[in-house]
């Protein structure tokens, strides 16, 4: 096919204040040890009270549109993937990204798909390429999860960071989105939602709450049938994949995957132990920071996968199309 879509770049930005499992011990009834046998996870980071998500997602942002060798105005759409947007439903994130990157006139929209956000940026970003509808898209992955937590549920507010992730969209010279997979299943939309908090008191109106023992289940179960089934049906054997990098919710999911299909530590990308879970910006953070280490490189074949509230699944199998990190 001629008009393949290819990932051009790839940014992050990580607020700088640290929330260790140890600071959460003086907040909560929980334990350094318990957080991280039961996650992996032993620090998150957490935006300023004054910084949205659209802040991060805007340092994200310019850092992808320079490493895709673009200009702002080179790029014609943006949507944004956030559980936790700046407003309730408007204005969109998209729209303040937009215009602190100076865009007027331009295709600006937010989607809802929770933790899986990343994959169905990807699934929309290569269609409007596909089509011919755009040129340069940009997609972020931006959250202050901080901002919809209840630091008070120990079962949840262990588990979320802050931070954001970006990458370009154009087409493709060489190095294309092989296939991108999305599904969903709201029969299960109790089991992890952002609803109204229990009390007047707390700082937000908002709380996320999760069944966490159930989602666990089904996400290790979609999850392991999903890569599965996106390899076979692009005819690639496991052993082909230079990178899995997989959505950074809980160390124990991400290693029942990567035994499915026998990936090596070497062939996983990790950042679940310092992040914890961003949701929507945890693939493009992980995916940065393998690149900004060198172990990311132009033509690598990676994997991602993701699974969020929704519930909402999915997975991609790309060839990476940045210019390598120096
Ligand atoms: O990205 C979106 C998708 N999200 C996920 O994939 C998250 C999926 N779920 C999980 O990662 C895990 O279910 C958790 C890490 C949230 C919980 O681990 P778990 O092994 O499923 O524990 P559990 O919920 O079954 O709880 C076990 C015990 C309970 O105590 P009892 O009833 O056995 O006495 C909890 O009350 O652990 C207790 N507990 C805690 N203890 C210390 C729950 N949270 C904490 C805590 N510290 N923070």
């Amino acid at each position: 096919m001629t008009n393949k879509a290819s990932l051009k770049s790839i940014a992050a930005y990580i607020p700088e204040q640290i929330l260790s499992n140890k600071d959460l011990e003086k907040l909560i009834d929980t334990s350094d040890e318990w957080i991280q046998k039961r996650t992996g996870i032993k620090e998150r980071h957490i935006a300023q009270d004054d910084e949205k998500s659209s802040d991060l997602g805007t340092k994200a942002a310019i850092l992808a549109v320079q490493r895709a060798n673009l200009k702002p105005e080179d790029i014609d759409a943006i949507v944004v993937a956030s559980l936790s947007p700046d407003y309730f439903t408007m204005p969109s994130t998209a729209c303040i990204v937009a215009s602190n990157l100076g865009l007027k006139n331009i295709t600006a929209f937010d989607i809802s798909a929770g933790c899986a956000g990343f994959i169905y940026l990807l699934e929309v970003a290569r269609s409007l390429i596909e089509s011919g509808a755009k040129k340069n898209v940009l997609i972020v992955g931006a959250e202050k999860t901080s901002s919809v937590m209840d630091y008070e549920d120990r079962s949840v507010c262990i588990l979320f960071g802050d931070g954001a992730g970006a990458a370009v969209i154009s087409k493709d010279e060489g190095y294309p989105i092989l296939d991108v997979h999305t599904a969903s299943d709201g029969r299960y939309s109790e089991l992890l939602k952002i609803d109204r908090a229990k009390k007047s008191s707390f700082c937000s109106p908002l709380a996320m709450k999760m069944k966490g023992n159930e989602v666990f289940k089904v996400a290790v179960q979609m999850l392991q049938n999903d890569v599965v089934e996106i390899l076979a049906k692009n005819k690639i054997s496991p052993d082909k994949i230079d990178l899995f990098i997989p959505h950074q919710a809980n160390l124990r999911i991400i290693k029942a995957v990567q035994e499915r299909l026998n990936f090596s530590d070497d062939k996983c990308v990790l950042t679940v132990q310092k992040y914890g879970n961003t949701s929507a910006a945890s693939i493009p953070m992980a995916m940065n920071e393998a690149y900004e280490q060198g172990r990311l490189k132009q033509g690598d074949l990676i994997l991602l996968d993701a699974f969020g509230g929704g519930f909402v699944w999915g997975s991609a199998l790309l060839y990476f199309g940045g210019k390598n990190f120096s």
